[in-house]
């Protein structure tokens, strides 16, 4: 394509995204499917890769990511950013608003929103444009997250429409809905990771993620809720809000004016209801005086507005009769007490099970067997026990025991030093750890033989015939015909019937043998590595290209690698270093699973950088970092995270940390330019 007409076309792309992403965020009214919408961006990217002196600052394409923070900069607020007076109780509105009326003594009209349960963000505009984002942090001074926010498909780079003010600051709450947080947790749970408590949690731990790349893929969303400027050209919070909504800001759809005490209680209670269809949190309303007149009246206390005050909506909570306590052992070996409970309908559910965390959770509740117990459903996933009702507590009643050994496989349980949780050393012998490796093995994301799920290892492993994953490669036809297993069903679920017919056979043994071909990363992954997740896996493969190379590295090679610290390199050696692992891998090897890359996997472009290591750093004029990184493995090289004596080039792009140019210097590692490095590549 001509410059000139990738120019247009470049022009016109990120206005049609900008059109999309309003139509999709603010209007609620997509016109295109996600698939459209991908397609578009991935051309925009493209273009801009080839022309990048086309590539504008404020590009919808910023939305990818690909920017790095390794340290989040303070920055002062130009308004201090404060907290809202909290209540649950009605009585502290009605005082609220009766403060007001004689504080003001004319009509007031106030305005209701929803309280979003996310991290609070401040947004500053300068002549339309996105030019920093900070989060809360002490509410005098927060951390810029610019790069990381500007993934955020919700928020706008570049405003629409006219009127808003040359420089301005929007502030609102960046929150993971439901269906992102679900899928973020899925996935933690396939890596062997600890889910997030609640989408909060989940929300505020992406937004301070160092790769925006990554926070991307998160999915995060945001709701603005207020303007903070000199001068503001409106009368009241709410035009504020429709001027804002305008100009390409998601503004909530519930936004409500009221005049009456009673019209505030109406939305209270209506949304304590209908929050729970919301595809977001939120943690109770706000009420706010609409007039800014009236606002500065009433001015402020020390930390928060005279005139709005948030109610909080109570966590749901019911009570029920503990029936017995089942000790769970997971994939991991950590010994889980579930409480049975007897059914309660508690937040649209009936609540059979809570968790009751570990032993320490036990002996402070000090709960037993037969008690009354509080069981609250907040942001987290599994109901939980929050208290007993010691009035109802049946004589005779004796402490519950955490069992000292495993209640599968016997072995005495143990606990790390500071850590809460006990669990079952015995990991090559405890069936649930057993099986949940396995499945862990055959799972979609690793060894893929879907042939197998739902309830069949458990069937193999029962029968005696898979007890390791190097079992499944011996499996033959004859062992597997005619073996079956009922799963009963609960209360008013049918009973299942698992059964080895011919087809099911022959399905097994056929994505048995298919998954030979698996590719080495995946391979890694699969084993079931404490720490080491997809990612990690990836990382590892790429960096050494087979099992017995990565076996061989030495101290110190493990952590070069990109994202691999001490707590994954001691796990990983540990593993390595245990002899049943290693007759597990050559097995393996003997059946012909994939322990290298073959060179099908990464269509190799040259050898140029065979043998090199390379450190890239900083943001690059021509290309995102990714693609750097991604160019020096399509040579042959290596990517390494940190300066040592084993890097050959410091590859060094803007705003690179000084520490990183000063440690080369000290180490004589050479220090190259982008330029130089495509040099480098080119043939
Ligand atoms: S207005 C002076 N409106 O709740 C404070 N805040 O403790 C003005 N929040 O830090 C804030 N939804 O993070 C406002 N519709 C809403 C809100 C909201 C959530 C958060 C915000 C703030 C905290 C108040």
């Amino acid at each position: 394509m001509e410059p000139g007409q990738a120019r247009l076309r470049i022009e016109e792309l990120s206005e049609e995204i900008r059109r999309h992403n309003y139509q999709y965020y603010v209007l609620s009214r997509p016109l295109i499917s996600d698939y459209q919408f991908d397609l578009k961006l991935g051309e925009l990217s493209a273009l801009e890769n080839e022309f990048p002196d086309f590539r504008f600052p404020d590009s919808p394409t910023q939305h990818i990511g690909g920017g790095i923070t390794k340290e989040f900069r303070q920055v002062i607020h130009k308004y201090p950013m404060l907290s809202l007076g909290n209540t649950y109780s009605e009585q502290d509105i009605r005082d609220f608003e009766d403060r007001i009326h004689k504080l003001i003594g004319e009509e007031i009209e106030y305005v209701c929103e929803l309280k979003f349960d996310g991290v609070a963000i401040g947004l500053t505009y300068l002549e339309g444009r996105l030019v920093q984002a900070v989060t809360r942090g002490d509410g005098v001074q927060g951390d810029d997250v610019t790069t990381n926010v500007k993934t955020i498909r919700s928020i706008p780079l570049k405003l629409r429409g006219q009127g808003y003010p040359v420089l301005f600051e929007i502030r609102g709450e960046i929150i993971l809905p439901h269906s992102s947080f679900n899928a973020l947790n899925l996935q933690k749970e396939e890596e062997g990771e600890e889910p997030f408590a609640n989408p909060r949690n989940a929300a505020s731990g992406s937004i301070k993620m160092q790769d925006s790349a990554e926070v991307a893929k998160r999915k995060l969303d945001c709701f603005l809720y207020s303007i903070q400027c000199r001068d503001i050209p409106f009368g009241s919070h709410y035009e504020s809000l429709q001027a804002a909504r305008n100009w390409g800001f998601r503004i909530s759809d519930y936004v409500v004016r009221c005049k009456t005490i009673d019209d505030i209680f109406d939305y209270i209670s209506t949304w304590d209801h209908a929050r729970k269809e919301l595809p977001f949190d939120i943690d109770g309303v706000v009420i706010k005086v609409n007039s800014f007149a009236q606002q500065e009246q009433l001015g402020y206390t020390a930390k928060s507005p005279r005139w709005a005050i948030a109610y909080k909506f109570k966590a749901e909570e019911a009570s029920t009769v503990l029936v017995s306590v089942d000790f769970q052992v997971g994939r991991t070996g950590t010994v889980t007490p579930v409480a049975n409970l007897r059914p309660v309908q508690l937040a649209g559910t009936v609540v059979k099970r809570a968790t009751l965390h570990n032993a320490d959770v036990i002996a402070g509740l000090d709960v037993r067997t037969g008690d009354t117990v509080f069981v609250e459903k907040g942001g987290e996933i599994i109901p939980k026990i929050t208290g007993v009702d010691l009035s109802l507590r049946p004589p005779g009643s004796l402490p519950l025991r955490f069992p000292q050994n495993c209640p599968e496989c016997g072995s005495a349980l143990t606990r790390k030093e500071g850590e809460s949780a006990w669990f079952c050393p015995n990991e090559t012998v405890c069936p649930p750890q057993i099986k949940g490796k396995l499945e862990h093995f055959i799972s979609r994301r690793a060894m893929n033989i879907d042939s197998l799920g739902e309830g069949k290892i458990e069937i193999l492993f029962d029968n005696g015939l898979v007890s390791s994953p190097a079992d499944l490669y011996e499996l033959t036809y004859e062992q597997l015909l005619g073996l079956e297993k009922t799963y009963k069903g609960e209360s008013d679920k049918k009973d299942r019937v698992v059964k080895f017919r011919e087809k099911t056979v022959a399905n097994i043994l056929k994505g048995i043998a298919a998954s030979r071909s698996i590719p080495f990363d995946r391979v890694l992954f699969a084993l079931g590595i404490r720490y080491v997740g997809e990612t990690v896996a990836k990382k590892l493969a790429r960096h050494f290209g087979s099992f017995d190379k990565l076996r061989m590295a030495g101290p110190g090679e493990l952590t070069d690698v990109e994202e691999i610290g001490d707590k994954i390199a001691q796990s990983l050696r540990l593993w390595l270093d245990t002899p049943k692992n290693s007759t597990l891998i050559e097995k393996l090897r003997m059946y012909g699973v994939q322990l290298a890359f073959t060179g099908q996997e990464s269509a190799r472009k040259s050898s140029k950088l065979e043998g090199l290591t390379f450190v890239v750093s900083g943001v690059f004029d021509k290309f995102s970092r990714d693609e750097i990184k991604q160019a020096v493995e399509d040579h042959g090289g290596k990517n390494i995270s940190a300066v040592s004596s084993r890097t050959s080039y410091l590859l060094a792009g803007q705003n690179m940390g000084p520490e990183k140019r000063r440690k080369a210097e000290s180490l004589g590692v050479k220090i190259i330019s982008e330029e130089e490095f495509l040099k480098m590549t080119e043939s």
